[in-house]
């Protein structure tokens, strides 16, 4: 049978004027957050009753939503529920994932208005996470349709949960959710409590899409509610988490069999060869590092300098410039390059700040208030420092020295985790090299080690940075892994 063929769309072109003034529409419906959805985000799925709120204060210094928390009762209630969506056929599910593409995109300008407020994500990294929403609801739609022509028809059944984090408001969620629904499953999804509103402006896409509120069910929630779901045996089908190392090993030590599929931190390394295309090199840099105030498991945190370029001066003085020159400040405004960090700094950020030797910077981060962090770099970072083995989640960059590649690959391999790395290098066999010999889930050549590409570039990672089992995100087996079949189908 002919299959559709999937695309990825393309992010908002920002040179158009008509796109300026768009965004800024949204910024001006979105200066009154709360007339959007009102002033509660309220769980959804399970009967309304009186339950706990919660507020936030975010990067400007406002409150604007109140937050609804899901108790065990809730999660009970969800739990022994059912859905209309088992009763639908494949096809039925596949069109309704392809809507929800289109109600994403419909809703671009309120999901870039809502984590803008929310989180002081900026406009420009909100839209590609948007992209990548949409990219995820028509390539699952795309796996399920592919899955059928080999023969593969997936059984209706099941539950997932989706424990999303706060840094990918948007896409995170939207991913686990759609695999689970595209695999014939119900999803819990309990986002982050920094994120919940986000999470609930991209559910009410699904929702207008024709997804059943009995089968996608938005549960914030304390994490100790769902202790008793989670310690013994499987109560999900799925548990499908994105955040921290510790909370998945928290997960899996306290319940080895828990099916949990865990993407976690990352303490990724960029090397830069002295056969590498230095300016491109530094541009790559610098994004990785900095994009999203380096608030990304994929973000560079490590930058290997092979000697040469460490001890080139110009080298040194290109990186402290093209650094220095990022402008910070408001996350809506477009000359904006690094945005306020989106929860209060950390304690490891504010460790690596407060004990780093003044002279060791290279540029010196400055911390404004709980949110507001400009970029650091320091300099000549060795393995027994903070910074080699901490993923501090902001905007710090170490850079070490190695003498040859061989030893900068030691390096980057001697970090606990293994998301993401890159190589700046315009040498074949040091390419060949670096790909036999890194370890990392996602390997890039000459390119930022952030953004990847639903289908161009499934993202996932090995060592620390995967817990459980786990295909890699917007790749060709990842529905599949949710995926029940009928056993006569595995007999043929
Ligand atoms: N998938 C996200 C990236 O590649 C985390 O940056």
């Amino acid at each position: 049978k002919q299959i559709n063929t999937f695309h990825n769309v393309p992010n908002t072109d920002w040179i158009l004027k008509a796109n300026q003034n768009w965004i800024q529409e949204v910024k001006n419906r979105w200066s009154k957050p709360t007339s959007i959805f009102g002033e509660v985000v309220k769980v959804v799925g399970v009967a309304e009753k009186n339950r706990e709120t919660i507020s936030q204060i975010g990067w400007n210094g406002e409150q604007p939503w109140k937050y609804e928390l899901a108790d065990a009762e809730d999660y009970k209630k969800a739990l022994e529920g059912t859905s209309t969506w088992y009763t639908l056929t494949n096809e039925q599910r596949i069109n309704i994932l392809r809507q929800a593409a289109v109600e994403i995109e419909n809703c671009r300008g309120d999901l870039i208005g809502v984590a803008v407020t929310e989180l002081g994500k900026m406009v420009t990294e909100v839209d590609v996470e948007v992209s990548e929403a949409i990219d995820f609801a028509n390539y699952y739609a795309y796996s399920v349709e592919q899955m059928i022509n080999e023969g593969i028809e997936p059984v209706p059944g099941g539950i997932s949960l989706v424990l999303s984090p706060w840094n990918f408001p948007v896409a995170i969620p939207c991913g686990g959710v759609l695999a689970s629904l595209a695999a014939g499953k119900r999803v819990i999804l309990k986002p982050s409590q920094n994120a919940a509103a986000t999470a609930y402006l991209m559910c009410n896409c699904l929702w207008k899409a024709g997804i059943p509120k009995d089968a996608l069910l938005f549960l914030p929630a304390q994490e100790s509610n769902l202790d008793e779901f989670l310690t013994n045996g499987n109560v999900f089908d799925a548990v499908i988490l994105t955040g921290g190392t510790d909370t998945a090993k928290f997960l899996l030590n306290r319940n080895p069999r828990l099916n949990l599929y865990a993407e976690t931190g990352g303490k990724n390394s960029t090397i830069v060869t002295s056969l590498s295309d230095k300016e491109q090199a530094i541009k790559n840099v610098v994004n990785s590092a900095f994009g999203n105030t380096g608030q990304k498991c994929s973000a560079t945190s490590l930058l290997i300098l092979e000697k040469e370029v460490f001890e080139n001066k110009s080298f040194k003085k290109l990186l402290k410039d093209a650094v220095e020159s990022r402008i910070v400040g408001n996350p809506w405004n477009f000359e904006t390059q690094v945005g306020p960090l989106a929860v209060p700094v950390s304690d490891k950020l504010k460790k690596s700040i407060e004990t780093t030797p003044k002279e060791q910077w290279m540029v010196e981060p400055k911390l404004e208030g709980d949110f507001m962090l400009s970029p650091g770099v320091k300099w000549g970072v060795t393995p027994s420092d903070f910074e080699y083995q901490n993923e501090l989640f902001g905007p710090v960059l170490s850079v070490m020295k190695a003498n040859n590649l061989e030893e900068a690959v030691k390096t980057a391999n001697g970090v606990e985790y293994g998301l993401t790395s890159g190589l700046e290098s315009l040498d074949q066999k040091e390419i060949e090299y670096w790909l036999n010999n890194l370890m990392a889930g996602n390997l890039y050549v000459n390119r930022g080690t952030t953004g990847a590409i639903v289908q161009r570039q499934p993202f996932g990672g090995m060592k620390a940075s995967c817990f459980g089992f786990g295909m890699k995100a917007g790749g060709p087996n990842y529905v599949l892994q949710f995926v029940k079949v009928n056993e006569d189908v595995i007999m043929k």
